[in-house]
């Protein structure tokens, strides 16, 4: 079976459904962050100038503006990575994880390679299952869809100097003290990708960034187009670097850890369902046997979970569902419950 790489979850989200399907938090924008969004709005005339921006998302890492640039979205830093590296022979994709990656490279013509993690194993990353001669390989930490944090010291081991490793830290701030990160970390080789849209609710934004040495922002830079993130993009991204932000991303944080151990102490009274490895991200990876089918039957009782089989290394027994406050994965369970029985 051919597996759509495009299929994301907000296509299974629909009117009236509980909205479990996408990892994006649901909380209110604060007024810190939707003031100079709005007040963006009046500067629209002018081209966007993303020095500023630059500039405060180095301060929150530590690092130089120029190893900082800013993309619309985590996105769009993979289609920058497939268009800059057109000469990569080997590029690796860890899998199961989200999979934009790999269908940006392969959309540049690459002929992509994949390295399957393992239920059975937790889905922990082996990094002596990366073949020793790819010189481009993806990673996503921690990893969508299983919710795995791999080791920063694993990660090390896939540098190189002779490769290019990406690591796709869309969803790092949403673990307390983001203590696998590499974004502070000078690797040759090594481009971190990092993403508004979770934390703060800001997929309709199109704002992330990616940290990496500034030879290779630089190269990165060079296939981009012209003023690729908007002024209020750019807004954002500074009222979300500043010591506040931080702050509150990492109370945000302790909410979701809590809210999720409440999520897979609760999914496992489930009758038949099984989780593997542990749950890191603001979201949880489930087998299932009949998931396609339970699925479905969930969306009639108005929620939307995320199908499993479009990630490669994953199939029809598989769903991903949204870490939610506790009240909401009591409704869902207890519907699960029903349709398992
Ligand atoms: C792991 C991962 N990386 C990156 C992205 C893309 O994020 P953005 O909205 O910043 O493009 C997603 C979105 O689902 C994701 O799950």
């Amino acid at each position: 079976m051919t597996i759509d790489l495009g299929h994301h979850g907000d296509t299974e989200v629909g009117a009236g459904l509980i909205d479990l399907a996408v990892n994006v938090r649901h909380e209110p924008m604060p007024g810190w962050l939707a003031d100079p969004i709005r007040d963006s709005l009046t500067q629209l005339r002018a081209y966007p100038n993303d020095l500023e921006a630059k500039t405060a998302v180095a301060g929150r890492h530590h690092r130089d503006p120029g190893e900082v640039l800013l993309t619309a979205g985590a996105a769009q830093a993979f289609v920058l990575v497939a268009q800059t590296l057109k000469t990569a022979k080997h590029p690796v994709v860890v899998h199961p994880q989200f999979t934009e990656p790999e269908a940006a490279l392969r959309s540049a013509g690459h002929l992509v390679d994949r390295v399957i993690l393992r239920p059975e194993n937790g889905f922990v990353l082996d990094p002596s299952a990366v073949p020793a001669d790819a010189d481009l390989v993806i990673i996503g930490n921690p990893t969508n869809p299983t919710s795995v944090l791999h080791r920063a010291d694993e990660l090390r081991e896939l540098a190189r100097p002779d490769r290019i490793l990406v690591v796709d830290e869309a969803f790092m701030d949403a673990v307390p003290g983001e203590p696998e990160s590499l974004v502070g970390a000078s690797i040759p080789g090594l481009v971190v990708v990092r993403s508004l849209t979770k934390t703060w609710g800001l997929a309709g934004l199109r704002v992330g960034y990616v940290v990496a040495g500034a030879g290779l922002v630089e190269q990165l830079a060079a296939v981009q187009p012209h003023w690729p993130v908007s002024t209020p993009a750019l807004a954002a991204a500074i009222a979300c670097s500043n010591e506040r932000a931080v702050a509150e991303a990492a109370q945000a944080a302790l909410d979701i850890e809590r809210q999720r151990v409440h999520l897979v102490d609760s999914l496992r009274t489930v009758n038949g369902l099984s989780t593997f490895g542990v749950a890191r991200a603001p979201f949880v990876l489930v087998h299932l046997p009949g998931a396609a089918g339970v699925r479905e039957s969930l969306r009639g009782q108005g929620f939307a979970v995320r199908r499993g089989d479009t990630f490669p290394g994953l199939g029809p027994d598989w769903l991903r569902i949204a870490v939610r406050p506790e009240d909401v994965t009591d409704r869902l369970v207890k519907v699960l419950i029903e349709l398992a029985l």
